[in-house]
């Protein structure tokens, strides 16, 4: 971007941090004990100090089968961590009314599978057209920004545009899991598809299995706004803190 008198004025992309793997680790033991006093550890707790650390949103996955972020998590998030709060979410009726509820800052559209262990794919959002426009809708309605978890095709990103949503966020699991030549096909895919969602008028956020390595070269994408990243900083946050590993990542992010 140029600014005045020719200098370049480059914006940072800001970072969301992902905590489901906080609460991942509280359910593996008190999954039948829910709200025990003993349950730890805290998504909320970790929120905090990833806010610390300089995180600028938070970010968690309330799942049909919740398990792992719990609606009490949510709600919590929602009430006591000062930033924008990212609820990410499929699009079945119990957890859209969870989020007409909660009313979180910003929405992330992603599709759920039961048995996945992570989000695995971008949504089929040319698939699922009506229903996710009036999805879209109803959120928005209630004040909700609206990404769509998307991988960078053309056809999706022109039906995302479809949607009514303002943002999508380019899926970034095929970039991260591949390497060397494939890594930089991937890349390039990403790039393409930035562009493409630019065009349509779509605003730019991305995510999905980033880490301390691997962030810098996303940061290239065009009119890139957001990371959502998750899995990495709370594995590096078991050495150092949640605080340091944010902060780390922060830096990544600063650097460009
Ligand atoms: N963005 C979306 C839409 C996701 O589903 C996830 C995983 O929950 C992330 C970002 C964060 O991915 P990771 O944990 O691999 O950093």
């Amino acid at each position: 971007m140029g600014g005045a008198g020719g200098s370049i004025v480059r914006r940072v992309a800001t970072l969301g941090v992902n905590i489901d793997h906080v609460a991942t680790v509280r359910q593996a033991r008190y999954r039948e004990m829910q709200g025990h006093p003993n349950a730890e550890p805290d998504p909320v707790e970790a929120a905090l100090a990833a806010v610390r650390g300089g995180a600028l949103g938070i970010t968690a996955h309330l799942r049909e089968d919740r398990r792992h972020i719990q609606d009490r998590d949510i709600f919590e998030l929602k009430e006591r961590v000062g930033v924008k709060l990212n609820l990410e979410m499929g699009i079945s009726e119990d957890i859209v009314g969870v989020a007409l509820r909660v009313r979180p800052e910003d929405v992330c559209l992603v599709p759920e599978n039961r048995q996945e262990v992570t989000t695995e794919g971008g949504l089929d959002v040319a698939g699922q057209l009506e229903a996710l426009k009036r999805v879209v809708a109803v959120l928005r309605g209630a004040g909700a920004r609206v990404s769509l978890f998307v991988d960078p095709d053309g056809g999706q990103l022109e039906a995302a545009a479809e949607t009514g949503a303002e943002f999508v966020e380019l899926h970034t699991g095929a970039y991260a899991n591949a390497f060397a030549e494939a890594r930089a096909v991937e890349l390039k895919k990403l790039m393409g598809g930035a562009e493409c969602a630019l065009a349509l008028g779509l605003r730019v956020n991305a995510g999905h299995g980033l880490n301390y390595k691997n962030t810098q070269a996303v940061l290239a994408l065009p009119g890139l706004e957001e990371l959502n990243i998750g899995h990495s900083i709370v594995s590096r946050a078991v050495a150092v803190g949640m605080e340091q590993a944010v902060r780390e990542m922060c830096a990544i992010l600063a650097r460009g």
